[in-house]
């Protein structure tokens, strides 16, 4: 038997991991139960497991021909969402949900070890089955980086269940596919006054006012169109009382893009217009920049063989284009250690109830998309370790 029958055989199975993971969710670095559960899995399928990145589990399986290695993986932490899906298998623990589809993600790499663990005299060299806690916070993956789980790996494939493909199509294309993500606190500092008196003062809500518009135009005056870049400001704080002239103002906001060319220069974009505006209104601006989480971009040739890995399983018609996500995914870390590739994997389906957003308190799959993403994540392992690529 091969991947595709193998993962069909498995589906049932697959179904029943996937409801008890998505009974159980758990938060970001508390994934301790599912840890657990993982970790059993694995060792039930003959698997060496090591415990990595407080409640991160990577198995390994060598197969019995020597070669390169290679890694899987999937993340496994639930969102702060109370469920409303009213399934029968609906979170037990309140105010917790599996509302992005990781529970999917822990079950096809989970299919994927049972399919691999089968045709370990097919393997050449050793495939890494990477779970990653903590990935809502952007922090999971680098920790497990720094931990050593990409140590000697030469390939890495990962997936995300989407919302918006039909169930079972995929998504795989060579380049950026996920946005960056990092953080900007501006502080503005003015002069308080009366607020019958604003010339006696130097006003920060004013200040504050006009950084928010003029740092707009790095956007739409400064980038080239054709590369597309987010900056929003999601939080101001400022002032005391109405009749009183702010002396302060702090602007928090968020830069998304998918160049790391312009990523590298925004730092220096919002300092030189935030500096520039407050000394225009007298008042003085002070800038930081966090880098957090770098721009998805799949390597063209592992791409490739991912894409040709579908084909080979389902066809070229499961293979369906998707545009960019400005969301951002900390499987980037991965990719700044070894070539690598990511996939969308579709679960949408209406007639199923399937048909809402990522993080949507009602959001559910098709889980007939599980077989699929554990036959996917196994080819690519198999494909990837029997090519030079
Ligand atoms: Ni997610």
């Amino acid at each position: 038997m091969q991947v595709k029958e193998l993962a069909a055989k498995i589906q049932p199975e697959l179904v029943e991991l996937r409801r008890y993971f998505h009974q159980h969710p758990e938060p970001s670095w508390e994934e301790v139960n599912t840890a657990n559960r993982i970790a059993e899995e694995l060792a039930k399928l003959g698997i060496s497991v090591e415990r990595k990145a407080k409640t991160g589990v990577v198995g390994t399986l060598k197969g019995t021909r020597p070669g390169r290695t290679v890694a899987l993986r999937a993340d496994i932490d639930a969102l702060s969402i109370k469920e409303e899906t009213g399934l029968p298998f609906a979170s037990q623990n309140e105010g917790y949900m599996h509302a992005c589809g990781h529970d999917a993600h822990i079950t096809c790499l989970l299919g994927a070890a049972k399919i691999l663990s089968q045709l370990k005299d097919e393997i050449a060299g050793t495939v890494k089955f990477i779970f990653q806690p903590a990935e809502e916070l952007a922090q999971g993956a680098k920790k497990l980086v720094e931990e050593g789980a990409m140590d000697g790996v030469e390939g890495i494939f990962g997936l995300h269940v989407w919302g918006d493909l039909p169930a079972g199509k995929i998504s795989i294309d060579p380049g950026p596919r996920m946005a960056s993500a990092d953080r900007f606190v501006i502080t503005i500092e003015g002069k308080g006054g009366h607020g019958s008196a604003p010339h006696q003062g130097v006003d920060a809500v004013v200040v504050a006012s006009a950084l928010v518009m003029n740092l707009q135009t790095i956007v739409s005056r400064e980038v080239d169109p054709l590369d597309p870049l987010v900056l929003s400001v999601g939080k101001i704080v400022s002032g005391d009382r109405f009749n009183i002239i702010a002396s302060q103002a702090e602007l928090d906001g968020t830069c998304r893009c998918f160049n790391p060319e312009i990523r590298k220069k925004l730092p220096d974009m919002i300092r030189r217009i935030a500096e520039n505006t407050a000394a225009a209104f007298r008042a003085k601006a002070k800038v930081e920049y966090y880098f957090m989480c770098p721009p998805t971009i799949n390597d063209e040739s592992l791409a490739q063989l991912a894409k040709e890995a579908v084909k080979k399983l389902y066809g070229e018609d499961s293979l369906v284009p998707m545009p960019l996500v400005t969301g951002s995914e900390d499987f980037s870390y991965y990719s700044e250690k070894a070539p690598a590739a990511y996939a969308f994997l579709g679960v949408r389906n209406p007639e199923k109830g399937a048909s809402y957003p990522q993080h949507h308190s009602r959001y559910t799959i098709d889980e007939d998309a599980l077989q699929v993403g554990a036959a996917v994540y196994a080819q690519f392992a198999l494909d990837f370790l029997n090519s030079d690529r």
